[in-house]
């Protein structure tokens, strides 16, 4: 049986599709019941409306404070059957009772190597900051932001002369690569805690054979 998963998302939406082309690549075993989008118009709305999966536009400055936004979000995944919450750049940070509803099933990609970095601006910060060495963290969620225990991370080093533009699209081609990878590790349940920590129990497909200009550990599999 496929994982139920609903991705909640801000912008414009790469992420999502690159989950929805490993979906229909049938590497990734997972069906999206439902596309929250907290922005009316996001790009990712369109991506969703294209692919035929259904799309709720919640938008958030419609609603009192943080905890009701968030409690209605729960209704409509919980009414959708998500069994896994996919923040696929959704910008906003989740309170107590969506964590509560759905604890440990909540996952998110952060363009950055956590905890480095943590916020809206993982990308610029790293460029200011000067790092040669940046990248991006896919990690389960908890309230404190971009904190929660990490699942895979990938490295790539950053060029003296880049910008924060140019360091960003390549982060997010690796996290192209490693969020649908992740998703379909907690699809397998080769995933488990212990504290901060997650173990991935061995799987069958063999170790991807493309070795790039960047770092990915655990190793990616085939397809990925
Ligand atoms: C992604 O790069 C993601 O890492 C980032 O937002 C972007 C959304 O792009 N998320 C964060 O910064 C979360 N702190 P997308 O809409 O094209 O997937």
């Amino acid at each position: 049986m496929p994982l139920n998963i609903a991705i909640l998302a801000s912008g414009s939406g790469s992420n999502a599709q690159a989950i929805m082309d490993k979906i229909a690549a049938g590497l990734l075993d997972a069906r999206i019941v439902t596309v929250l989008c907290n922005r009316p118009g996001a790009g990712v709305i369109a991506c969703a409306e294209k692919a035929g999966i259904p799309c709720q536009v919640l938008d958030h400055t419609q609603f009192a404070d943080r905890e009701s936004f968030d409690r209605r979000m729960v209704a409509a995944l919980q009414e959708a059957g998500a069994e896994l919450v996919v923040l696929a750049g959704y910008m906003r940070l989740l309170t107590a009772p969506f964590l509560d509803a759905f604890a440990m099933r909540v996952v998110n990609v952060h363009p950055a190597v956590l905890p480095s970095f943590p916020g809206l601006h993982g990308a610029q910060d790293a460029v200011d900051y000067g790092v040669r060495i940046s990248g991006c963290t896919v990690h389960f969620v908890e309230e404190k932001m971009d904190s929660g225990p990490v699942i895979i991370q990938a490295a790539v080093p950053v060029n003296p002369e880049e910008c924060a533009k140019s360091l960003q699209q390549r982060i997010q081609s690796l996290e192209h690569r490693i969020y649908p990878q992740a998703i379909q590790w907690l699809a397998e349940k080769r995933i488990t805690l212990d504290g901060r920590r997650t173990r991935l129990a061995p799987g069958a497909a063999p170790r991807s054979e493309d070795r790039g200009d960047w770092l990915v550990w655990p190793p990616l599999e085939q397809g990925f």
